[in-house]
């Protein structure tokens, strides 16, 4: 049994883009936390997305909170921008980062919260440094890419790990999971810990979006 509840963060990756002011409705309707904003630059992930233009557009769309994880190499070439939009986190991948850092300390001056992202291949010990200065650690679930995807199970003993070393060291970031978390597995990603849940696909595809978000939530 789980007793805490998470934030749910919706993925406008999976909406329809020609509609895409409806779809940010639909996530604050359906009593959401978070807009989830991914960004693909077709180099890091093998697709392409977003870019600051579009967060700059439904900056004025919503109250809700702008999560932007960056699925792109060179990072810091997009804080002024992504700040300039509007952007509440700037969540970037460690593997994408030679001087991770200096980003996170740019960020911080750009006025927005740092986050970092592993993929799943990425062990969590490489951010041992820099998880004093994060206010979110995203875990990816999925290779980079695309939404449907299928949820890698090995992948959510990340969050365990990093829910301990936060408790040991009273450290401040938010553990949230990403890529194939639909209403069935969700309460796995809470049992280890996650603080945010993440869903693309599982949320613009249910029939009943409140209900989607509640079990996202564990509420
Ligand atoms: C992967 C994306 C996806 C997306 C969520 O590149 O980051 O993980 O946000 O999509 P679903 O929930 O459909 O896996
Ligand atoms: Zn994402």
């Amino acid at each position: 049994m789980v007793n805490k509840t998470s934030l749910a963060a919706p993925s406008i990756l999976s909406a329809d883009y020609g509609r895409l002011a409806e779809g940010i409705r639909d996530i604050e309707t359906a009593g959401a936390d978070w807009v989830h904003v991914d960004i693909m630059d077709g180099h890091f992930a093998p697709n392409m997305s977003f870019g600051p233009k579009t967060v700059a557009d439904i900056r004025p769309v919503t109250k809700l909170p702008l999560d932007c994880h960056l699925m792109v190499t060179n990072p810091q070439d997009y804080i002024e921008s992504f700040a300039a939009a509007g952007a509440d986190y700037f969540t970037f991948h460690i593997e994408a980062a030679l001087h991770a850092n200096r980003i996170i300390q740019q960020i911080k001056d750009a006025g927005m919260k740092p986050g970092i992202c592993v993929v799943p291949g990425t062990p969590v010990h490489l951010l041992d440094e820099v998880l004093p200065e994060l206010d979110l650690v995203l875990i990816l679930s999925v290779n980079p890419g695309f939404g449907g995807q299928k949820m890698i199970p090995s992948c959510l003993e990340k969050l365990f790990s990093l829910a301990a070393i936060r408790k040991e060291k009273a450290y401040h970031y938010l553990l949230s999971v990403d890529g194939g978390i639909n209403t069935e597995n969700a309460y796995l990603a809470r049992e280890k810990g996650a603080d945010v849940i993440v869903a693309g696909s599982a949320f613009f595809s249910a029939s009943d979006k409140k209900e989607a978000v509640r079990k996202f939530k564990g509420n």
